[in-house]
């Protein structure tokens, strides 16, 4: 399909706190790189963004700080806003959720799911905080874990064990806002029937997408979809919000998961009055950049409204990346573990592109990566300023040196093999650069940028322009091969611009200026050319692209991360303003508290062989396994069936937890576990001995 319109959006960040540089490597620094090459290109492209400034965080952390949460918004939607600006992230806007455009938006898109009955309304028990008087959920009870008697486990997971939970299976649940004892109270609200547009999703996901989006993009959805989707509430008790749009439902407000991806709507709307091109037309290809945390949402959720609602375009692509890690260890805002943009801009004044550089040469984008100062220290020293700004240094250097500061002529009819084949790299450098760029691999678009100044520099070594002039009596000659060296070398310089361009923008337009050339050089469809910079015009002199970062710079970094983090344990247990993000999608799951030799000699595990399998009624995901044990027959009731059909595992051996206390599931009892393993992308695989072995055996 031929796009006539771009509608490209980055995740709208929560105004609960600055961004981290894990953010921009996620999802800013790509969608901005995508959206600085589609403009080069000339397309007709909008990108969007702002701040999402609704949720229980934010009120969590106005509780906390003692302000309201319009100021807690109103202070991190500027500090963001100056964060992505001073980096360079080129949002045609940046809005707010708070805006009364979106407010209205998002009320509209409701009312038309109401009035066409896409909901249904729902009445359940919640728990309620009487002190605080607010309703909880997930991360803002506590309670006494039942798995390991953790007393500070959360109503959606237990940090200790690593068992997911809910708020109803912890043992004394409390408010983690007042510490208060919790209350039920009966509370309505307004639920969105995924479950009826699973057809459909499997049919534009897990059909239509399998060879279009990233593995762990369509992975990560398709597990979602095979375990079964469930209506899921679309409001919320809470007084900061946008208000449910119904008579009686005051105190109500939209789930924030409703509202912020409408926002991207809404941001479009406040942007131009051609919106609904952009929103509403076929030929529009729209893109959403998010980090891996945001899948579901921007896959499944937001789809699937748009869907019920009818009448806007659904996101072609959703290239999310995983996470950045810092110095080893995994993010932490309550633990002040981060590289905070706001103090990378203000420590590193007018470095911007050295951490773009960085970031997304080591973007996460097919696993979780690491940053280190060091690794920073040593690309930006040893791979962009000894390669390309090397490069263009030595171009600028020489023809000074050689050519009285002009751009010397080409000689085209004395050229040699070595200088075509330059030539012909400076036309495949586009090629390549493009294809990676229309293919979100950001990494390798970069990679093929570096490589090119590589091949400018190892061409001058071979032409060696400054030995060739210390041999006077072959002047003419030589004079010839040097001013055709330089000049390619300075026709790939402007090259190297063009490309490096939507990657480094700062770095992109210093060297135009030192070119003397218009930003309109830099339209894309100049790369590949050898004719940018006419014969004799004058260029500035030499100037380093990229200063040294310093070995003390590195250590002061290290410092502060140091001296920031929150050390005590009870410090990381108050501060709950951390939203939790996914219920249920299969992540690497979290590493689990160490045991002891005695731990795992509790644990009998035996070898069997599935004999009989059949599923269990009215429950899609369970099937019900006879497994001969050796010395017995048992009975195993097991969450496998989404993954595998009856008959395809009868004869397969097993490993099963033979002393599990036998539990009742549907009416049947179960009477031990079997082990399987479960790969990223939600597959299920037995955790079968490698060859035969006798039922019974014990597995130590
Ligand atoms: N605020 C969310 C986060 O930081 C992202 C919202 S993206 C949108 O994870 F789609 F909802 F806008
Ligand atoms: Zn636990």
């Amino acid at each position: 399909m031929d796009f006539k319109r771009y509608l490209i959006t980055a995740a709208l960040p929560y105004a609960n706190g600055p961004v981290h540089i894990g953010h921009l490597a996620g999802c800013y620094l790509p969608a901005d790189i995508y959206v600085r090459y589609l403009r080069a290109q000339k397309r007709d492209v909008k990108f969007v963004c702002g701040s999402d400034e609704h949720g229980v965080p934010i009120t969590i952390r106005a509780m906390k700080e003692g302000i309201t949460p319009q100021d807690v918004v109103d202070k991190y939607n500027k500090i963001i806003k100056d964060s992505f600006a001073g980096m360079g992230i080129s949002f045609d806007i940046y809005s707010r959720t708070s805006n009364k455009i979106h407010h209205d938006t998002s009320q509209a898109f409701f009312t038309k799911l109401y009035n066409d009955g896409v909901f249904e309304e729902r009445e359940s028990e919640q728990y309620y905080d009487e002190q605080k008087n607010v309703f909880l959920a997930d991360r803002y009870i506590v309670g006494t874990c039942p798995v390991c008697g953790n007393e500070n486990a959360y109503g959606d997971q237990c940090e200790k064990c690593g068992s997911t939970l809910s708020p109803e299976q912890l043992i004394n649940p409390r408010s983690a806002l007042s510490s208060a004892p919790l209350v039920k109270r009966m509370t309505k609200h307004w639920y969105f029937p995924l479950d009826k547009y699973e057809p459909w999703l499997k049919e534009w996901i897990v059909e239509g997408k399998k060879d279009q989006w990233k593995p762990n993009v369509y992975g990560q959805c398709k597990s979602w979809i095979d375990s079964g989707l469930q209506p899921r509430a679309m409001t919320r008790d809470s007084n900061w919000g946008v208000p449910v749009p119904l008579p009686g439902a005051e105190g109500k407000v939209l789930y924030v998961w409703f509202d912020a991806p409408i926002g991207y709507i809404s941001a479009t709307k406040e942007l131009t009055s051609q919106w609904a091109d952009y929103w509403c037309k076929e030929d529009t290809k729209l893109v959403h950049f998010i980090g891996k945390d945001n899948i579901v949402f921007h896959c499944i959720i937001f789809p699937a409204m748009l869907k019920a609602h009818g009448g806007f375009v659904l996101p072609e692509s959703v290239p999310a990346n995983e996470f950045l890690n810092i110095e080893g260890e995994k993010v932490s805002t309550s633990r002040n573990w981060a590289v905070w943009v706001d103090e990378y801009v203000k420590d590193f004044p007018d470095q911007q592109d050295v951490l773009r550089y960085v970031l997304c040469a080591n973007a996460p984008e097919t696993k979780d990566n690491d940053f280190t100062w060091k690794d920073f220290q040593d690309r930006v020293n040893n791979e962009l300023s000894a390669v390309l700004g090397n490069f263009e240094n030595r171009a600028f250097v020489l023809m000074h040196k050689l050519c009285k500061g002009r751009v010397p002529a080409l000689h085209a009819a004395v050229m040699n093999d070595m200088d075509r084949a330059l030539i012909g790299d400076i036309k495949n450098a586009k090629t390549k650069v493009e294809y990676c760029l229309e293919n979100y691999k950001f990494r390798d678009g970069l990679y093929e940028v570096i490589d090119l100044a590589r091949k400018g520099n190892k061409y001058l070594q071979e032409n060696a322009p400054w030995s060739l002039a210390k041999t006077p009596e072959l002047q003419t000659e030589n004079q010839q091969r040097i001013d055709i060296c330089l000049h390619l070398c300075l026709q790939l310089n402007a090259n190297l611009a063009i490309l490096l361009n939507p990657f480094l923008p700062f770095t992109a337009n210093k060297m135009c200026k030192k070119m003397k050339v218009v930003e309109r050089m830099l339209d894309w469809e100049n790369a590949g050319r050898i004719d940018l910079l006419k014969t004799n015009y004058p260029l500035l002199p030499p100037e380093l692209l990229f200063r040294k970062i310093e070995d003390t710079e590195v250590a002061a970094q290290m410092e502060k991360l140091k001296n920031n983090l929150v050390k005590s344990t009870a410090a990381k247990m108050e501060n709950t303003t951390e939203p939790a993000k996914i219920e249920a999608a299969p992540e690497t799951p979290a590493k689990k508290a160490e045991i002891t030799y005695d731990d795992f000699a509790k644990i009998d595990l035996r070898v069997g062989t599935i004999l009989k399998a059949e599923k269990v009624e009215k429950a899609d995901k369970l099937l019900k396994l006879e497994l001969d044990m050796g010395t017995e027959t048992r009975i195993v009731v097991s969450g496998i069936a989404m993954h595998f059909k009856p008959e395809d595992i009868i004869g397969k051996q097993v490993t099963v937890v033979a002393n599990l206390a036998p539990r009742k599931m549907r009416g049947i009892e179960s009477n031990g576990m079997i082990l399987m393993a479960q790969n990223a992308d939600g597959r299920l695989i037995f955790a079968s001995p490698l060859e035969t072995a006798d039922n019974g055996s014990e597995v130590k």
